[in-house]
C-alpha cells in the first residue's frame, strides 16, 4: 500500500502562544517569509503526497484562505505588473489538492486524527502537526514514507531528548531494528519523572494504518482530558507491529514562544536569499547585547 494522503491537524487552541494567537491561528506566524503551515504542506508535496486533509477549527480560516486562489489579489497584481508576486500566489493556491474537515471540540490530537476518517477511508496516510517544522536535507515524510514502503506498518518520528525532559513528550520504548528504527514495546504519553529509561520523545510525524480509527474510537480521555493518540497506538500496537523512526533533520516546536524563536534563526539562516547577511547580524548582536 502507498502513502497518498496527509493528514494536518490544526484545530488546537494554540493558548501557549497567547497572545499572539487569540485572532490568528498559531499556525499562521511566519518564520522569515511564509507562514509555518505553507513549510509543512510544501513538505508533503516534497514527499509526494497527493492530498492533504486540514483538521481544523473556528477561527482557523485564515489556514484555508492562504491556500485557496484569490482571484481579486489575483486580478489587482496583474493590473499593478507584479507579475511574479501573482505568480508565487498561484503556486501557493496550486501546491496540492487540500480538503478540509472540522473538528468540532477540541478534544485532543488522537480526536482530530478521528474527524478525519471518512476523508482518509481504508488506507495508510501520514500526519503532520501543523506547528511541528523540521528542517532537514530530505523531507521528514518522505524519509518516513521510505521506510514505511519497506515495513507496511505504523510509524512514529522520534528524537532522544535530556531524561529530565521526557515527562513533556510521548515516550516510546523499543527495540532497536536497523539503523534509526526501533519496533516499540510500549508507549506512554508524559511519563512521570523517574517511570521510563527511554529518552526517544514522540515528535509531529507519524505514519498511520486505517486500523487507527476504530482504536480511537474506543479511547477514553487520557493526559489532560484529551483523547490521546499515542494511546490509541498503544492499543494497536497489541495487534501489530509499530516502528519508531529517528528521523535526519532538526525539529523546531513552533507552536511554543522558544521553540518558534529558534525555528526563524534555523530557517533564516537557511534562507537562500537572506541567511548570509542574517548570519552576520547574528554574530554581531550576540556580540553587543
Ligand atoms: P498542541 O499540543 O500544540 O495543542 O497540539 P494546542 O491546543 O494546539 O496548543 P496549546 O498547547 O494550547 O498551545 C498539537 C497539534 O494537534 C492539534 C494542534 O492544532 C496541533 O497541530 N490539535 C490539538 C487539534 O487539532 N485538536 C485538538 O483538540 C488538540
Amino acid at each position: 500500500m502507498k502513502v497518498r494522503k496527509a493528514v494536518i491537524p490544526v484545530a488546537g487552541l494554540g493558548t501557549r502562544f497567547l497572545p499572539a494567537t487569540k485572532a490568528i491561528p498559531k499556525e499562521m506566524l511566519t518564520v522569515v517569509d511564509r507562514p509555518t503551515i505553507q513549510y509543512i504542506v510544501e513538505e508533503v508535496v516534497a514527499s509526494g503526497i497527493e492530498q492533504v486533509i486540514f483538521v481544523t477549527s473556528e477561527g482557523k480560516s485564515a489556514i484555508e484562505n492562504h491556500f485557496d486562489y484569490d482571484f481579486q489579489l489575483d486580478t489587482v497584481l496583474k493590473m499593478k505588473k507584479k507579475n511574479k508576486m501573482a505568480e508565487e500566489l498561484n503556486h501557493i493556491s496550486n501546491l496540492i489538492d487540500i480538503v478540509s474537515v472540522r473538528q468540532k471540540k477540541p478534544l485532543g490530537l488522537g480526536h482530530a486524527i478521528w474527524s478525519a476518517r471518512d476523508v482518509v477511508g481504508d488506507e495508510p496516510f501520514a500526519v503532520l502537526l501543523g506547528d511541528d517544522l523540521v528542517l532537514s536535507d530530505q523531507p521528514c515524510c518522505h524519509q518516513m514514507i521510505s521506510l514505511f514502503d519497506e515495513v507496511q506498518e505504523a510509524i512514529v518520528a522520534v528524537q532522544q531528548v535530556p531524561l529530565d525532559q521526557t515527562s513533556n513528550y510521548g515516550i516510546v520504548e523499543g527495540r532497536p531494528y536497523n539503523d534509526r528504527t526501533y519496533k516499540i514495546d510500549r508507549m506512554v504519553e508524559k511519563p512521570a519523572p523517574g517511570t521510563t529509561e527511554s529518552n526517544l520523545a514522540i515528535i509531529g510525524r507519524y505514519i498511520l494504518l486505517p486500523e487507527i480509527f476504530e482504536m480511537l474510537e474506543k479511547t477514553k480521555p487520557g493526559h489532560g482530558g484529551e483523547i490521546q493518540l499515542t494511546d490509541a497506538l498503544l492499543q494497536l500496537s497489541q495487534q501489530r507491529s509499530i516502528y519508531a523512526y529517528e528521523f535526519k533533520g532538526i525539529r523546531f516546536d513552533a507552536g511554543d514562544k522558544l521553540g518558534y524563536l529558534k525555528a526563524i534563526v534555523a530557517f533564516g539562516l537557511r534562507h537562500a536569499d537572506l541567511g548570509k547577511e542574517f548570519r552576520e547580524h547574528l554574530k554581531q548582536m550576540s556580540e553587543t547585547l
